[in-house]
């Protein structure tokens, strides 16, 4: 007998984005959303379009391209959220409007100070105006993990007469214990008279290092949808990493209750785009994307490794889509093979302008380095910025950088802000502290540099250097990223995306923090 399906529904563009420093442009989140369409992830949680005209524009856009997967919208219990929810998604194929409203004493009266027969209340009236614009409502008592279980019972039993297919369970603030998780699950299907007509649903933040043991004890206990993230990107210290759950659902088969549906091939790819474009490295020792995850150092393990896989390899490298055979183009590589190699990534090039950019930024990376691999390719395509309408205020012009035993470094940079060149050199401690003071001696943005981080794409001195810059100014906070096979290059590119970004107007509204609804 085939087992039941279990649901993943992806947040990494909306939880995820809840990350400090990870917000994204709508073209960044369509092109993931095309890599989640492609690994066959069931609903995509595309945003939450009342927080801004720019997150609107980005679920409606998702909402017009994405075929395959379902598209979900977030929306508070309130009626002006729900109908912009309905209208970014208006020309989905398939579409989910996700309402939500706090359920827990400490919630409904401190932050919402409303009396919970009046949250009931607004929870329905919500899921009842959703309904009419799709037949697929969801609904999440926010704080659920330390909410109590007769009003649980109470409020999602009204919410599914009122036409909820789906409950989902969030653990907001990471609190739970996977026992205690997996229990709440169990006694709210058990008690809830019309359980049946509703998928229930985990949504666990990892505050405590628990979110997908969380999550796991929900599908045994009966959870049939999963929330998660790629990388585990999410609010605080994150979601449940959808590697994690995905990869633990296939290999613990013979104790799992259900399957996925998912290409799991397509995990790495996920994992390195969602990385490149937030900014957010993906630590080594990461469960399945990280890179020592199929690495062996030790001699005992890679002679185990030699003679029978599995004495030390629970999974194949390969099942999660990294391959052994990296090597793909070089230097005498035509147009065709790289649009071949591009189409095998699942990368896809809008226009002919575009891809006679990526070409040649690929011929002047095949210049510099003989051996060209897929991440080589992955991390150049990131760097090169799709045309969305939008102009860039900075663009960098050139760079010179001198360094010579005795002498302090210095850094000649040209930028042009908006569209007018300006020089200026400056020297400092070393090459990309004297290149981010030329180029802050011109724009004079006065931000401060949160994070600067380098590393390496591929192995070998020739390799692309990756930078990330995080830069805060009042508040708002914006990564940047570059690459370069020079690190003073790439360092420059990433402080100049960062500034870029700091510019653009931001309106955002954060969808957890408000008083009322
Ligand atoms: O963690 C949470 O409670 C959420 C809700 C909006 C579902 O993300
Ligand atoms: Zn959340």
């Amino acid at each position: 007998m085939s087992k039941e399906k279990l649901i993943i529904f992806d947040t990494t563009l909306r939880d995820g984005e809840q990350s400090p420093g990870a917000a994204m442009t709508g073209e960044e989140k369509l092109r993931i959303a095309k890599a989640l369409e492609v690994m066959k992830v069931d609903i995509i949680e595309a945003g939450f379009p009342a927080s801004s005209q720019g997150d609107f524009e980005a679920v409606q856009g998702i909402a017009r391209v994405i075929k395959t997967s379902t598209v979900c919208a977030l929306a508070r219990a309130n009626d002006s959220d729900i109908k912009r929810a309905g209208e970014a998604l208006k020309e989905a194929v398939s579409s989910r409007i996700h309402t939500f409203i706090a359920t827990s004493p400490l919630h409904m009266r401190e932050k919402l100070q409303m009396e919970p027969e009046d949250v009931i209340k607004q929870a329905v009236k919500a899921v009842k105006l959703a309904k009419t614009f799709t037949d697929d409502v969801e609904f999440s008592p926010e704080d659920a993990g330390r909410s109590e279980l007769d009003f649980l019972c109470r409020i999602i039993e009204a919410t599914i007469d009122a036409g909820a297919t789906t409950i989902n369970i969030p653990d907001t603030v990471g609190y739970n214990l996977p026992e205690q998780y997996g229990n709440t699950i169990k006694q709210l299907i058990a008690r809830i008279p019309n359980s049946s007509k509703a998928v229930f649903s985990t949504h666990c933040h990892d505050d405590l290092g628990l979110a997908v043991a969380n999550s796991l004890a929900g599908v045994i206990n009966g959870a049939r949808q999963v929330e998660c993230s790629v990388n585990g990107l999410g609010e605080r210290a994150g979601n449940a990493a959808l590697e994690e759950v995905v990869m633990a659902v296939r290999t613990r088969q013979d104790l799992l209750p259900c399957d996925v549906d998912l290409d799991a091939t397509q995990i790495m790819n996920c994992s390195r785009l969602v990385s490149r474009i937030t900014g957010f490295a993906v630590q080594p020792n990461k469960a399945i994307v990280g890179v020592n995850a199929f690495a062996h150092e030790s001699g005992i393990h890679q002679d185990g490794v030699l003679k029978a896989r599995e004495t030390y390899e629970i999974m194949r490298a390969e099942d999660v889509g990294l391959s052994s055979n990296r090597l793909v183009l070089g230097k005498l590589s035509g147009r065709s093979a790289f649009k071949n190699r591009l189409e095998a990534l699942n990368i896809s090039i809008e226009s002919e302008q575009e891809l006679n950019k990526a070409f040649r930024q690929f011929k002047d990376l095949a210049d510099k380095k003989s051996e060209i691999f897929d991440e080589d390719i992955q991390s150049l395509l990131s760097d090169i910025k799709v045309d969305d309408g939008l102009e860039d205020m900075f663009k960098l012009v050139s760079i010179r950088a001198c360094s010579e035993t005795g002498e302090t470094p210095a850094a000649k940079v040209t930028l042009a802000i908006n569209h007018v060149e300006q020089t200026q050199a400056s020297d400092g401690g070393g090459l990309v502290d004297a290149t981010f003071k030329a180029i802050e001696a011109m724009v004079k943005s006065d931000a401060n540099l949160q994070l600067y981080s380098v590393s390496n794409v591929t192995e070998g001195t020739d390799s692309l250097g990756e930078v990330t810059v995080r830069l805060e100014k009042g508040g708002r906070i914006v990564n940047g990223l570059g690459a370069d096979t020079d690190i003073v290059k790439a360092s420059a590119k990433a402080y100049v995306n960062a500034l870029n970004r700091l510019m653009s107007p931001s309106d955002r509204v954060h969808p957890q923090a408000y008083k009322g609804v």
